[in-house]
């Protein structure tokens, strides 16, 4: 049962919420008699102490794709300070719980089950991976509880469920902007190699629309040669590759395989445009393949240079942070960490939270946040009605990669 039954079920609920506001806590599960499941979301698990409001945060910290997920993670601070500083959510701070997703299907269950049954987070963002997310987002889904993705782009990733939504622009949006970019760079280019991961349904998804692009421009694929994320050594295919004599090659795949594929073009000679999708919209791609990635052409769903006063913000505080301009996925994980801010605060205008119990509360946050705007650092953004966002300002963006100073840089292309 989702619903609250009792009253005593709410105030124990309330409690795992805010619980400076019931006399503080203990780290025990305490059932209230009134739910026989010990990890429903309506038991009295206490597991803060602070009177915040427990928002999840399941981002890879470890692994290769740490390279994408400590981006998230550094957005999703960077927010909570921001709109802690600003009064939280009506005088309750936000407190961002942290679950390390891993770079696997596994490790995202993992920290769903623990975001969602022991820190009795309102809600969800995350995880990195769209290969996760088909994995974890139905746990979220079957206990109610939302989630907002990220960075997860692959097609069908908000169709998950009534409880998914992602602020990740899909890459049926992003991804023709950067081919239409390579032609306007070489409108000499003719034959197009692809490459892409075949173990990751991000990269088999971006492929797909990278394909029907370059078809569409009225270009050759030469071949199509496919790759595992796990890869280090792409020798193989991109001699076969390279023999056809692409002008363009579109890669598909995430950081770590990506940015070394990249780098093994170029020691085989290859000297055209490159262009690469989602999963290596990182400059930490630089520790991979170094000043082989100089020239990559991106397209990206976030700019430091939005002009709104939120972005300006938030960009401030990042290059204050690491000296560096913010990446896209800081830029998302901070917009989904807003939305849930910006959603708590009209639904408590409307009700008051901290008298709901926590059920009701993830119910109730869930339908708020889906009919929201927000002006986030992505501009302003509002979801379809399956949860998908709704965003106008897109970029296509070369990386240059400072030969002194070793730091990646992400330049407009007009
Ligand atoms: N955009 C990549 C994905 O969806 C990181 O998996």
């Amino acid at each position: 049962m989702k619903q609250p039954t009792t009253i005593t079920t709410a105030i124990f609920a309330t409690c795992a919420i805010l619980l400076t506001a019931c006399g503080g806590g203990t780290n025990s599960s305490s059932n209230t008699g009134t739910n026989s499941t010990p990890n429903s979301a309506t038991d009295a698990a206490a597991t803060t102490t602070s009177g915040s409001i427990p928002v999840g945060i399941a981002f890879a910290q470890t692994s290769n794709v740490a390279l994408l997920g400590q981006e998230g993670v550094a957005g999703a601070k960077i927010a909570e300070k921001y709109f802690n500083d600003k009064g939280g959510v009506n005088g309750t701070p936000i407190k961002l719980v942290l679950q390390d997703a891993g770079g696997d299907e596994a490790g995202a269950i993992n920290a769903f089950q623990s975001l969602i049954n022991k820190d009795k987070v309102v809600g969800i963002v995350g995880p990195t991976l769209s290969q996760q997310a088909f994995s974890a987002d139905p746990i979220a889904e079957r206990a109610k509880v939302p989630v907002i993705g990220a960075s997860n782009t692959a097609k069908g990733v908000p169709e998950i469920g009534d409880y998914v939504a992602r602020v990740s622009a899909p890459i049926s949006t992003v991804a023709p902007l950067s081919v239409k970019a390579a032609l306007k760079q070489n409108p000499n280019i003719k034959k197009v190699a692809v490459f892409f991961a075949q173990n990751d349904v991000y990269s088999k998804s971006e492929t797909e629309i990278f394909q029907k692009t370059i078809k569409e421009q009225g270009l050759e694929i030469v071949t199509v040669q496919k790759f595992q994320t796990s890869d280090t050594d792409f020798q193989s295919q991109a001699t076969n590759a390279l023999n056809l004599k692409p002008d363009l090659i579109v890669i598909s795949g995430l950081a770590a395989d990506g940015g070394n594929l990249v780098r093994q073009l170029r020691e085989l000679g290859y000297k055209s445009l490159i262009v690469a999708g989602n999963g290596l919209n990182t400059a930490k791609v630089f520790a991979v393949c170094q000043q082989a990635c100089d020239g990559v052409i991106i397209a990206q769903a976030y700019s430091p240079q939005q002009p709104g006063e939120v972005n300006k913000d938030f960009r401030a505080a990042y290059v204050k942070q690491f000296n560096e301009e913010p990446p896209q996925f800081s830029g998302q994980a901070f917009a989904a960490v807003q939305v849930y801010v910006e959603a708590l605060k009209a639904l408590d205008k409307k009700s008051k939270i901290s008298t709901m119990p926590l059920n009701q509360l993830r119910t109730e946050l869930n339908k708020q946040l889906l009919g929201g705007k927000y002006e986030t650092p992505l501009g302003e953004i509002a979801f379809t009605a399956v949860g998908d966002v709704i965003q106008k300002e897109f970029y296509v963006s070369k990386i240059q990669v400072d030969p002194n100073t070793k730091k990646t840089n992400f330049t407009i292309l007009k």
